[in-house]
This record gives structure tokens, sequence and C-alpha cells, in this order.
């Protein structure tokens, strides 16, 4: 059982004595989350709220009619119970962060920590009192736009991220005016949906839904977050909204959660449009006992809760938990004791200092993927005449990124004027967008692009995929770049100009045909309001690169889905048996060419690993060694590794240690990322990174549903990413 939110006794027992005060009206208006009117109160929702018919409001952010949504709640209604009041504030509110899987890029939990504190700040300043984020999907099939939500491919990764937004939206008390409740969502295996096809069905093994989907929840739970959200995806023909194995057994059981459970927007409902339920009285019912406490934006609880009770197809006694969790969520908020905001206790949105910590958290995410012949960093003193170009050079809107409800394209700084700003007069930059879009095919400014190109000391391509071309329903089966945008680059490269890539996208490319071409590249998921003068400081050297991918990039979409954590299979692909369809021999026979796990027209490996990041030096890894050659069950080992910069500048390393147990009751992945440290090291300087490794982190969920770290022996990699390769063994003795 692990640590769940557990709220205070006292306030079990005065949520208890509320509760027998409510009528079954009442009880089931605390179940029904609303859409607010948006800047007004319209009159149909003044008279639920006071009629009790209410728990919560969706997408108000004016503070002033928040404030009289609660005054309604809190003097007009019977039982004057608060109201909550949700939005999604994903990655930002009128300060812009990247979106979260450039925030994964920064493998620094402190930047995501950060960041949900100001955009709690922020979104608390208009009486947002609740988040649905952070989104835990574990996301490796880049064609689901929804990847740009999520934190990546990697469960360990992913769970040390989330928990870092739960601390941040809540702080350290829930009851505090600047804390919001966070949400865990999609639970669960929403990242699982077949083809990349957003809301499509999942197939995820039990033993996977244990060991890669779940764990992320577990850890947002250990972490304290107040509320899951559930899935629109079914999983094994049952949808997460009504799946007792996810919400009764593994969350309220296992993991002992005692927070608040909300539907997916309409999800209640389209249980019947999934096939599982006959129509919405049958939909209350599957949801209801189930165990989702408020529904979201449907109304099949408002609408059969009350005969699904009388008629004894829902026992009450079912209905009074669903009430009792809310109600000990908004004590545990104190939305009984202060109910109201106060904007002016606040800080200004957007200020400085929240711009300053967008800029920083821009910085950590962008990854540098190529750098030959030491192209970058551009040497200011010596740049006369700079072309930028690209479709997403000078886009406020689009650097923001997906799930941009509250953000101000107003604050954003792209890259053109930021560089501009930065290089000054001395240095001519010639601006040509080269495409109307990135989704464009009309190249009538191919040719001034050429121009500009040619003869200019760095021609810097800003391409990718705009904002709308990721997120929820935004999927594409075809994950090369857009439009026409190989072509110009194609044509850029052609001038002999040394070509700077600039990728901004909110999932993993194929890029196999456009790296070759240009001589640097540099990966920003979407970066952000600061997104812009942060891409600026890495390409003069103001800044060093820093990120680290937090998904693998694929060569070509075939690929998908394409993970480190990959299983070695009974026939996995080796350096002597793969071999490339242009290379099979004519009328080659039937046995004489493959035979283990690879395609034909692409190498199996990805164009840049999980964890993968350059630096403007070199890093170099020795001495892989274990303090022990093995531990006893419940001891610990201590696996080191020395990390020397060798080459002339700072460098922000992440070092990463990967775990395999290569036999085990459950066939285990080739590798799993269970740990990492982050280490500045100055040109030389040469350090031992340590990582503590428990028997826990041994540990899987075995066959029976129970962690269970098995004896014998492990392999244990330390390095700069996930194909590191210097390894070093230990056994986990018998008990
Ligand atoms: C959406 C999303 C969910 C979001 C909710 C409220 O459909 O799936 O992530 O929080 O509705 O906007």
């Amino acid at each position: 059982m692990t640590q769940s939110t557990f709220a205070p006794r006292a306030l079990v027992e005065r949520a208890q004595a509320l509760l027998a005060e409510m009528s079954l009206e009442e009880k089931i208006g605390q179940l029904q989350m609303v859409q607010s009117g948006g800047w007004h109160v319209p009159d149909h929702l003044r008279d639920a709220i006071r009629e009790g018919r209410v728990g919560s409001v969706i997408n108000e952010v004016d503070v002033n009619t928040v404030n009289e949504l609660q005054r309604i709640a809190v003097q007009e209604s019977r039982l004057g119970i608060p109201l909550l009041v949700g939005r999604d504030v994903i990655h930002g509110f009128k300060t812009v962060f990247p979106i979260p899987l450039g925030q994964a890029a920064a493998w620094d939990p402190a930047v995501v920590e950060r960041g949900a504190r100001i955009s709690a700040r922020e979104a608390a300043a208009c009486g947002v009192n609740w988040t649905f984020a952070p989104m835990l999907d574990i996301g490796r099939d880049p064609r689901w736009g929804r990847v740009a939500e999520g934190y990546g491919e990697d469960p360990y990764l992913t769970s040390v991220l989330g928990a870092a937004a739960v601390r941040g939206f809540q702080g350290t008390d829930l009851s505090a005016p600047d804390s919001v409740a966070a949400c865990a969502k999609h639970f669960a295996g929403y990242g699982a949906s077949e083809a990349g096809k957003d809301y499509n069905t999942t197939n995820i093994p039990l033993n996977e839904m244990r060991n890669v989907h779940l764990p992320p929840f577990e850890a947002a739970i250990r972490a304290g977050c107040a509320t899951v959200m559930t899935s629109f995806s079914d999983i094994d023909g049952i949808p997460a909204t009504a799946s007792e194995f996810l919400l009764r057994e593994t969350l309220r059981e296992r993991w002992g959660f005692d927070g608040v459970v909300v539907s997916d927007w309409d999800a209640v409902r389209q249980l019947a449009v999934h096939g599982l339920t006959a129509g919405d009285r049958g939909s209350a019912q599957a949801a209801a006992l189930a165990g989702v406490d408020i529904e979201m934006a449907s109304t099949a609880y408002a609408d059969h809760l009350a005969s699904l009770i009388r008629e004894g197809d829902v026992s009450e006694e079912i209905l009074d938990g669903l009430v009792r969790n809310i109600l000990v969520l908004k004590l545990r908020m104190g939305l009984f004791e202060d109910p109201y905001t106060d904007a002016s206790q606040f800080p200004t949105p957007a200020n400085a200092a929240h711009l300053r910590a967008a800029q920083e958290a821009a910085v950590a995410s962008i990854v540098l993927l190529k750098n030959s012949a030491g192209v970058l960093p551009l040497h200011r003193e010596r740049l006369e005449r700079v072309a930028v170009l690209g479709p997403l050079a000078d886009e406020r809107h689009e650097q923001l990124g997906t799930w941009i409800f509250d953000g101000d394209p107003e604050h954003s700084v792209p890259f053109l004027p930021a560089l501009r700003e930065r290089l000054g007069e001395d240095v001519q930059v010639d601006y040509v967008r080269g495409l109307p879009t990135t989704r464009s095919h009309d190249r009538h400014e191919f040719e001034a692009a050429v121009q500009a190109a040619t003869g200019a000391d760095a021609a810097i391509l800003v391409v990718g995929e705009e904002a709308i071309l990721s997120g929820e329903a935004h999927c594409r089966a075809d994950i090369s770049l857009p439009g026409a945008q190989e072509a110009l680059i194609e044509a850029i490269a052609a001038t002999g100009t040394p070509v700077v890539l600039v990728v901004m996208a909110g999932r993993a490319l194929a890029l196999e045909s456009v790296v070759p071409r240009v001589h640097a590249a540099l990966y920003a998921f979407h970066p952000g309001t600061m997104g812009g003068p942060a891409l600026v400081d890495i390409l003069l050297g103001v800044e060093e690169p820093r990120g680290r991918l937090p998904v693998s990039l694929p060569r070509v979409t075939g690929q998908v889905p394409i993970y480190y954590a990959h299983k070695r299979t009974g026939k996995p692909a080796t350096p002597d048996t793969i071999i490339r369809m242009e290379d099979i021999p004519a009328r080659a026979t039937q046995l004489s060419v493959g035979n283990t796990s690879f395609h034909l027209d692409v190498h199996p490996s990805p164009l840049f690993p999980f964890g993968f990041g350059l630096s403007y030096s070199h890093v170099q890894y020795s001495d892989v060694r274990a303090s022990a050659g093995n531990l006893a069950p419940g001891g610990e080992i201590v696996l080191m590794a020395d990390v020397t910069n060798t080459g002339p500048r700072t460098i922000h390393e992440v070092a990463q240690l990967y775990l395999c147990d290569p036999v085990a009751s459950l066939t285990r992945p080739v590798r799993q990322l269970i740990g990492f440290k982050r280490l500045t090291l100055h040109p030389g300087e040469r350090r031992t990174v340590h990582f503590t490794v428990t028997t826990e982190q041994l540990s899987f969920i075995g066959r029976d549903g129970s962690r269970v770290a098995e004896p014998g022996q492990f392999h244990a990699w330390i390095g700069g990413d996930a194909t590191a390769d210097q390894r070093v063994e230990f056994s986990l003795l018998e008990q």
C-alpha cells in the first residue's frame, strides 16, 4: 500500500457530518461539473448552483465571475458548499512554459516544479483552484498528438517529473490561496491508443499496464496528487471510466488513494458510445459503481442517479462514498473557510520573474542533435550577415504549443526579433519565410530564401509543426516534416552556406532524410513564451545546450512505436543479421537474409536515442563500477562512473543509469532508466557520479500483481543516453 493523499481524520469527520445533512438531490449535485458561462453567470447556472445541483465548474477564468459563482454557492444554497473551479493549466497560464514534452527534455524536476508553481499562482489569481494536469500518459507513438502533453516514453522519467508537477501545482499546503489541486491524467493507458489515433482503442497486456503505464500515476499519488482523471480509452474492452480494476482495485485498494476521481469531458456519457451500456442510465450506473466521483460536462448522474438509487441499482452507500471524497477535497483545499479570491494578493501575471523562469525552462529544454564542424555556437564577432528562414521563425502563437487556453501570444518573443535584438545593428539579418505555413506546398518564396542564404555566414532554418498539428485529436499518420519544408531545406543546403536547423514541434518527427543535409540541428518541443531568446542564447553560446531527448526520434514513421525500453524478443536483431534492402542479392533464398527482428528498409535504431543531447564540449564516461558484487534483499548497492569534460566549454550533463534484469519471471526490457543525475562540469573537470540502488529499484510488478525483486544477476549502464555501453554486473542474493 503506498502513502495515499490521506486526508486528516478531522476533515473526514466534518465531511461525514455534512453528508448526513444532505438530501439525495444535494448529494447528486456535488457530482456535477458544468461548463461556466464565461465572464458571466447565466441564469440557468445561477439557479442550478443555488439549488445545490452543481459541485464544480470548468473554464471560468474571470475572477469576478468566479467570486460570484462562489458567492451564490456559499451564501444562496442551503448548505453553502463552495465550488471546485477547474481549468486546463497544462504548461502555463499567462506565462507559457515549454510544452510538457519539452519540459521533459530538461530532465530536471526543479524546472517542472517551478513552472507548475508559477502557473498555479497565475491561475489561482483568476479563481482557478483545480488544474487538469500533469498528464502522465506514456507516449511511445508520436503519431498520437497528445504526446505533446506528456513527459515522453519512459515511466521513470515521467514518474519523477509528474511528482514534481504535483508539488508545483499543490505547493506545500493545498489550502494556500496560490495552490491548485493537481490531477493525474488520463488514468490509464491512453498513450497506447492504437495507431496513434486519439480516442482509439488500446490493447495493453496486463503486465505492461502494471509496469509501464501505471507507475507514473502511483508516483503522483505518492506525491499527494489530489485528483485523478479517467481516460477516454477502453482497455481490453472496458472503458477506463467504468473500470473497477483501475478505479477501485488499483487506485483505491492497492494504492490507498482517497482523493477525487473526475471523468474526462463527456466520458461518462460516452460509455454508451463505446457500446458498454445502452444509454445514460446504464452509463451512470457503471461509472458510479466503478468509482467516478465527478462527471465532467455530461449529465448522466444528474439525470439518472436518483432513480438508480431509488430502484436499488446503485446503493446510497456508493453515492455517499463519491460525495465524501469531494467534500473532503473541498475541506482540504480550505474552500469552506476561504472560497473567494483576492486578485490583488497575487503577483502580476507574465511579470519579469515569470518570463525569466520561462526562458530558463526553454533553454533547459532545447536539445542539440547535431553540430558538425563546430558550426555552433555562432560567434557574433565573426558574423556579418545571417539568413533567417522558415515558417516558424517569427510566430508568436505557434511556439506556445498546444493546450494554451490562457497563454497570451502578445508576451511571446519569437526567434527572429530575439536574434535581431541580440545581434544589434552590426550584423545584417535577412528574413525570408520561405513557406506560408509548415503545411504549405507554395514554393514561390523559395528563390528569395535561396538568395538570402547565398553568401550568408549562416542560414538558420526554423521549421517543424504549427501548434495545431499536435495536442488532443491532432494526430498524424506521417510524422515527417509537413508541407514542402524538406524541399526548402534541400534548396538552402544546396547554396553551400552552413545550415542550422531549428525544429519546433509537439512530437518527435521522422527526420532521417533531413538531418544529413544540415550542419547543425536543434530540437525545441514548442518552447513557450520565451522560446525565441532561449534559442538565440544557445545558438550564440550565451547558454550551453543541455536538453536531452525524452523520446526516441525515429528515422521514418514506419518504425513507430519505437522506444529504447523494448523487449529483447526471441530473435533480436544483431549487427551481423541486419541487412539493408538495397544490399540483398538478387534471387536471395528465403532464409538467407533477415531471420531476426528488424525492418529490411530502415536500420532498427532510432535516428537519435532516448536521453541523447549534445553540448558544445565533449563528455567521457569511464570506469563504471559497483561498490560490491552483490546485495542482499532489502540492501543497497552503489553504482558509480567517472564523468569527464574533455572539451573546451562547460557541460551541463545528465548522467543516466539504466538497468536490465536479464532473466526474470516476466520478460523485462533490454534496459530501463532507474536514475539520472545532473552535473555541471567545467573544461577538464572529472567527477565521480554515484547512484545508490535499492532492492525496490530492481523490482517490477510480477505475475500476481505485487512488486517483486527476483534474485539473480543484473546488468547496469551509466552514460549519456540509452545507448550507454559501459556495463557493470552485480547480483541480488536469495532471501
Ligand atoms: C479534454 C481532455 C482533458 C481535459 C478535459 C477538460 O477532452 O481530454 O485532458 O482536461 O477535456 O478540458
